[in-house]
């Protein structure tokens, strides 16, 4: 066991790890950030998508001591400081793209890393951001009007 510093979320926690924990093991057994979600455990749903310097990544397949130096970003870390929903959080609220929530925290990871990079995506630039995120519930529709109205609530002000 080894005593590691994770950046998560702009905190930085000390942790001690084995060579060989995940990520998403870390994130929620260790540190107790649960919104990153579980699923399939070998990198085929994207249940557990975390930002590492913005980029998404599946923690499932992510050794947490490869993480060192790096800027981690969860779910947890998407509202601001006063609890106020991100507007990718919101628009999936506003827009009924959540229905048992267990893709929700990998697919608004995914669009953030999206927006961040392209904030006015097409509809095919959304679909192909979130293609590694399985939904068993939604049908994926409303998933993608809710981003689409996010990147234009932020990069215009307007909420549809
Ligand atoms: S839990 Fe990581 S991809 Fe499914
Ligand atoms: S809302 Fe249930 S898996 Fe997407």
């Amino acid at each position: 066991m080894k005593l590691i510093q994770l950046d998560i979320n702009n905190q930085v926690y000390e942790i001690p790890v084995n060579p060989r924990d995940l990520l998403v093991d870390v994130i929620r057994k260790k540190v107790g950030l649960t919104g990153t979600k579980k699923g399939c455990g070998q990198g085929d749903c994207g249940a557990c998508t975390v930002l590492i310097n913005g980029v998404p990544v599946l923690s499932c397949i992510t050794l947490a001591i490869s993480c060192l130096g790096k800027k981690i970003s969860t779910i947890e870390g998407m509202a601001d400081e006063q609890g106020n929903l991100h507007p990718i959080q919101q628009a999936f609220v506003d827009h009924g793209a959540v229905q048992c929530g267990f893709c929700t925290p990998g697919m608004i990871l995914s669009a953030k890393a999206l927006l961040d990079q392209n904030p006015l995506p097409s509809v095919l630039e959304i679909k192909r951001s979130i293609s590694g995120n399985i939904c068993r519930c939604t049908g994926y529709k409303k998933i993608v009007e809710a981003i689409s109205a996010a990147a234009k609530e932020i990069s215009t002000g307007e909420v549809k």
